[in-house]
């Protein structure tokens, strides 16, 4: 019985492979989909390369692996395959993890892909590249896979989240997950590998950042492989910075957890000078700022605006993609903290002169207290806070277009588009507000350097074997050779 069993989901999961979207599970059949998932699945995650032509791949491998490679092809068969090697790095738990990075990807183009340890292939998946003139992309925050390693609890939650992005391929042709942190709620790997199990979540390019739960845990540092990453003042022991490109836009991934406003606003500049012609720049961070929804996080959260603002404003920034307060809501274009033109529900904002600030629903963990949203909030969930909501983003060059969806009913919520014209033409940042915003991310570096004190002895309270260097360092892994 369990041989036929495990022949039919071999079947089942050779089918799926073959099929995006996947369709919707039980939760026994979700439950018996994981629980029959190969080792040599454990934690694939597709993550973004530098532009796109390029992915990056992370899985876990044994603890004496030589060799990690992913074979890419136009077939399913895997035939002609491309591969590409890569290395391994040593994981607190003692294996190690795969980091490959797969390069010449053109656009508009279906691909299929295996990843190999050792000569012990994955299933195979796919991906499709965009085209080259539009893309789209599903926003989504504070998923919060599980609270516990229970196994009920992480496959309940990360159904729920396989539930969601099923729902919203019906939508879209998605090509990326921005997913604002939060991924994790411990920051265990188990939570990870529950969320990047299902068939939908291997063919879908995860650009995450970090939220303060997935601070919680390590294991955040081993699966990430990241382009364009960056720490060099006060590196959080986790993740720097980084950014990538897709077509016109400019995505800049931020660690809101590290108050280090010399190492963000180094980011961000590197960034924006290395890609002039992006006509787009969209934020991605954890940290709710605009909001005002959760009251006693309002004296926190002021301290971070005066971090964040002058570096959104003088680098302008068009959307910011955040999470953290759980409350749904969408502000009016804000600069400097004041608004300067209208959003609404519906509408169209042409040039806008500075920033949307948006957060989305937690996909598991709804927030009961009415939100306390202040004159900067333009919508926003303010009933029925128990639903879950999801956003498609829809790149072209000249418009971003957000649609939110309630994943109950599958009706559209909210949408709005941002616009720009030939005469679009971005704000200056005045000089006092600039010098202001460089000392505020100098004290912010400071601050940082002090608190990487708190970061280790909570993660040695938790028990990670973890020395003080490592906990400053954001290279303290022990990188295995690249193996060619
Ligand atoms: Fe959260």
């Amino acid at each position: 019985m369990k041989k036929t069993l495990s022949l039919f989901l071999a079947a089942l999961m050779l089918l799926l492979s073959l099929s995006v979207p996947s369709f919707a599970f039980t939760q026994e059949e979700w439950d018996a989909y994981l629980a029959a998932e190969p080792d040599a699945d454990d934690g694939i995650i597709m993550q973004p390369g530098a532009d796109g032509t390029q992915k990056n791949f992370s899985w876990y491998a044994p603890a004496k692996t030589q060799r990690v490679r992913v074979l890419v092809a136009a077939s399913p068969d895997l035939a002609g395959a491309r591969a590409y090697d890569g290395k391994t790095v040593d994981t607190y738990q003692g294996d190690k993890a795969a980091k490959v990075t797969v390069t010449d990807l053109q656009p508009g183009t279906t691909y299929y892909y295996a990843c190999e340890t050792d000569g012990v292939k994955s299933a195979v998946y796919s991906f499709s590249t965009p085209a080259a003139d539009r893309f789209s992309a599903l926003y989504v925050t504070d998923i919060h896979v599980s609270e516990t390693e229970d196994p009920a609890e992480l496959s309940r939650t990360a159904l729920k989240f396989n539930e969601v992005l099923t729902q919203a391929q019906t939508k879209a042709d998605l090509s990326y997950i921005l997913s604002a942190g939060d991924q994790a709620s411990s920051g265990l790997r188990s939570e990870y590998v529950a969320m990047t199990a299902g068939q939908a979540e291997k063919s879908l390019t995860f650009a995450l950042t970090m939220g303060n739960h997935d601070r919680k845990g390590v294991d955040y540092k081993y699966f990430k492989n990241l382009p364009n990453e960056s720490s060099k003042f006060a590196a959080d022991y986790q993740t720097g910075d980084y950014w990538f490109v897709q077509n016109d836009v400019l995505f800049l991934f931020l660690d809101s957890n590290s108050g280090s406003g010399a190492d963000h606003r180094a980011a961000i500049k590197a960034a924006v000078r290395a890609n002039p012609d992006a006509r787009w720049r969209v934020a991605v961070m954890h940290h709710d700022l605009y909001s005002s929804a959760i009251p006693h996080r309002e004296s926190e959260t002021r301290m971070m605006r005066l971090l964040w603002s002058p570096l959104f404003d003088e680098f302008n920034i068009d959307l910011a993609l955040l999470g953290h307060s759980h409350y749904y809501s969408v502000t009016n274009v804000l600069y400097d903290g004041k608004g300067t033109k209208a959003v609404e529900n519906g509408g169209v904002i042409t040039n806008a002169p500075g920033t949307v600030y948006m957060v989305s629903t937690s996909l598991t963990r709804p927030r009961g207290e009415t939100p306390a949203f202040g004159d900067r909030v333009a919508f926003g969930l303010t009933e029925d806070l128990t639903r879950t909501l999801y956003n498609i983003v829809d790149f072209t060059s000249n418009a971003v277009t957000v649609r939110t969806y309630d994943y109950g009913t599958g009706a559209l919520f909210a949408t709005y588009t941002l616009e720009k014209t030939a005469d679009y033409a971005p704000k200056t940042i005045n000089l006092f507000r600039k010098i202001m915003g460089f000392i505020s991310a100098a004290i912010g570096t400071v601050y940082a350097w002090f608190n990487n004190f708190h970061v280790y002895n909570d993660l040695k309270e938790k028990g990670y074997d973890v020395d003080f260097m490592d906990a400053v360092n954001n290279n303290f892994l022990s990188e295995g050779e690249p193996v060619c």
